[in-house]
């Protein structure tokens, strides 16, 4: 079982969410590349694909989008999980949070089997505007390992089942 996990990731907090979901898989005995979207040349080696996507202004990050656009048709016809993250509170790990527009969409195209939104990060020393404004207030992580992992274990299992 060839697996690909792809994101969009600015800061770098939705990478580490996806580095978390792909040694989830690999303990699940499946083969995992744990990639940025905008790198990924070819989908059809894969069995699965996980996309996960950071959000800004309610939308998510353009290599996400990129992604889901590039491999629209080859999506439509293999398994795909997506997930999104994430808030700078702790309402992700209290409540399911629904996809955003344009999520949704790609959820219906692919069927995909599966969304989650977890909690987002924001550092201290976050550059840029308005990125360092907001971590003035919000700086803090709570993307929930645990979430996370739980949520990779069930898509193993499902995986597995076929
Ligand atoms: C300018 C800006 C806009 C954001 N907009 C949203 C948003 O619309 N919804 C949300 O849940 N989180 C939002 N966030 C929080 C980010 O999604 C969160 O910091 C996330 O962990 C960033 O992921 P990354 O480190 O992979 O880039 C925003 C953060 C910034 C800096």
């Amino acid at each position: 079982m060839h697996v690909l996990v792809a994101y969009g990731s600015k800061m770098g907090g939705t990478k580490g969410i996806a580095e978390m979901v792909g040694a989830e898989l690999e303990s699940s005995g499946a083969h995992v590349d744990v990639m940025p979207a905008r790198t990924v040349r070819e989908i059809a080696s894969y069995d699965a694909i996980v996309v996960g996507g950071a959000l800004y202004s309610t939308r998510w990050h353009k290599d996400a989008r990129w992604f889901v656009k590039r491999y629209k048709r080859a999506l439509a016809s293999m398994p795909v999980w997506l997930f999104s993250s994430g808030p700078l509170d702790d309402s992700a790990s209290k409540q399911d949070i629904p996809p955003v527009r344009l999520v949704k969409n790609v959820m219906r195209q692919s069927h995909a089997r599966g969304h989650v939104t977890f909690g987002g990060r924001i550092s201290a020393d976050a550059k840029g505007f308005p990125a360092a404004a907001m971590a003035k207030e919000k700086a803090g992580d709570w993307r929930d390992p645990d979430r996370v992992r739980m949520w990779a274990k069930q898509v193993a299992e499902d995986l597995h089942a076929g």
